[in-house]
């Protein structure tokens, strides 16, 4: 009797103490689940949420129906479910601002999986820390300013006047592919000073294409897809790549010594200086040409599109460009220097305004690293978080006629300069900021130069710049051209 008493005091303890843990886990997780004050917003499809109507194409020079239509309901942060990943999406300026400036802290760069295996798992976008750090500073010190004066201003202006020269003979071509064709030769000469025209140069350009093409697409490793098409591109390009190192190991093997000679490219630079593996470098010439080209490709031809829509801006830019050319013509100068690039005043405004209303990167993909507070919301550790740079250049509240292609607004009198300017990330920010700016307005600056002062122009028929996300112009941007006499 008592045997059995003792069992159901022992059972009947068992329970109680089970269901007093069951309640308290509940209530834990109940706690925790109510913790989090998340902005509102919706989940979409199970497992891949709203990631489809988010990357919906749209005209690049709007943000899309799903952001308008979000912001409008949700407010400028919302909740959504993109890439698999529970998200937090920013059109809101100053958490854009928060996000970039503490990258590495609160924030980290968190590209999907499927970039890291096409642009290689040393990639600049994908890799963070030390790591990242080592191979930003060999970016920068490729691109430093010193640079851009003494070689690459030079070699930006030959590579325009030979692309600009080509067009006196054809009249009506794809300007998206001239765009392509001067930015791409550029890079392979900086990089691996390889020159246009030559067989190997074609082979890694027309490579590309199709690797381009991965980068952007699902990334579905099957023999008919465009990732599986541009994972053969990339093996492809490596061994090119890999072919020139090669070949430059041999001759600074043969001269015994590595020279400090100022003609070294990039390639040449990183085996004399870095400690970086052959897998490092590689990861790190494919993702640089890819970068350097793609990126100040389209915003090149989004200036030649808009230009074309405003012919009062192409006549201010042809009176401050010949101003500078005669100039140069009384001094009996040849070649732009860097002071004539300073007196681009309003070259810069173009500039600006073609990055604001074109958005050549219109997001970038972050993860939050611990729980964070912004405006009265949380956002948890691991979630991703998007700012939508796209959304901020667009917002009427910060651009008056965000629609509108207007250079003048950029100038210094203008009013409301500080605040665009304040709210202007076309290159991102902070410790990430695009390692290659510099350049690419030094690209935009130069080309519009020789452009206005050798052409009119204007579409040989209709053409707009599509976001795919990646802005590219459905029809190549068909432009008619002549020659100005
Ligand atoms: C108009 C042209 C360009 C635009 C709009 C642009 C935009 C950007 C943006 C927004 C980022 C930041 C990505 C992030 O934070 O996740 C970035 C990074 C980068 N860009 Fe550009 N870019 C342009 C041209 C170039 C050029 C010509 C180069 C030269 C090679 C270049 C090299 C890089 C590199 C190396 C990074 C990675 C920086 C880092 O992670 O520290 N970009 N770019």
């Amino acid at each position: 009797m008592v045997d059995s008493l003792l069992h159901f005091f022992l059972f009947a303890s068992a329970v109680l103490m089970a269901l007093i843990v069951c309640i308290k886990s509940t209530k834990y997780r109940n706690k925790n689940k109510k913790r989090f004050k998340l902005p509102p917003g919706r989940k979409g499809w199970p497992f891949v949420g709203e990631t489809f109507p988010y990357l919906k194409p749209h005209h690049a020079t709007t943000m899309g129906d799903f952001m308008e239509n979000h912001i409008s309901r949700f407010g400028k942060i919302y909740r959504s479910n993109l890439f698999g990943e529970p998200t937090i999406v920013s059109a809101d300026a100053g958490l854009n601002r928060y996000i970039l400036q503490n990258e590495g802290k609160l924030f980290e760069c968190s590209y999907p999986k499927s970039i890291g295996g096409i642009l290689g798992k040393w990639s600049m976008l994908v890799l963070v820390g030390d790591m990242h750090r080592q191979m930003r500073m060999i970016s920068l010190n490729f691109m430093s300013h010193a640079k851009l004066r003494s070689h690459l201003l030079r070699d930006v202006e030959l590579h325009t006047l030979s692309v600009l020269d080509s067009w006196s003979v054809r009249r009506t071509f794809s300007a998206q592919e001239e765009a392509k064709k001067f930015t791409f030769n550029l890079m392979a000469k900086h990089i691996m000073s390889m020159g246009p025209g030559e067989v190997e140069t074609e082979q890694l350009k027309r490579e590309y294409i199709t690797f381009m093409k991965g980068v952007v697409s699902a990334p579905i490793n099957l023999p008919w897809t465009a990732y599986w098409k541009a994972l053969r591109s990339r093996s492809s390009i490596l061994r090119v790549i890999e072919r020139k190192m090669e070949e430059r190991i041999k001759v600074m093997n043969c001269e015994g010594i590595y020279g400090d000679g100022d003609e070294d490219d990039l390639l040449y630079w990183v085996l004399k200086r870095s400690n970086l593996s052959t897998e490092q470098i590689l990861d790190l010439i494919l993702s640089l040409l890819f970068a350097g080209h793609e990126t100040s490709s389209v915003a090149i031809a989004l200036s030649i599109y808009f230009l074309g829509g405003c012919p009062e801006a192409v006549r201010q830019l042809r009176v401050e460009h010949l101003e500078i050319a005669s100039n140069k013509k009384q001094k009996g100068d040849v070649g732009l220097n860097w002071d004539d690039y300073k007196q681009m005043e309003f070259t810069h405004c173009v500039i600006n305004e073609t990055l604001r209303l074109g958005n050549v990167v219109r997001f970038i993909h972050r993860k939050a690293l611990r729980d964070i507070q912004y405006k009265g919301y949380d956002i948890p550790c691991g979630w991703k978080v998007l700012p939508v740079f796209t959304a901020v250049h667009l917002d009427e509240s910060i651009y008056k006629d965000p629609q509108q292609f207007n250079p003048w607004r950029w100038q210094k009198n203008s009013s409301s300069a500080a605040a665009m300017s304040g709210n202007f990330v076309p290159f991102g920010g902070g410790p990430r900021l695009c390692a290659g700016s510099e350049l690419a307005k030094l690209e935009m600056a130069v080309f519009v130069h020789h452009l206005v002062l050798k052409y009119d122009w204007e579409l040989a028929e209709p053409d707009h710049p599509f976001a795919f996300p990646f802005v590219d112009f459905p029809k190549g941007l068909p432009i008619r051209v002549h020659v100005i006499t």
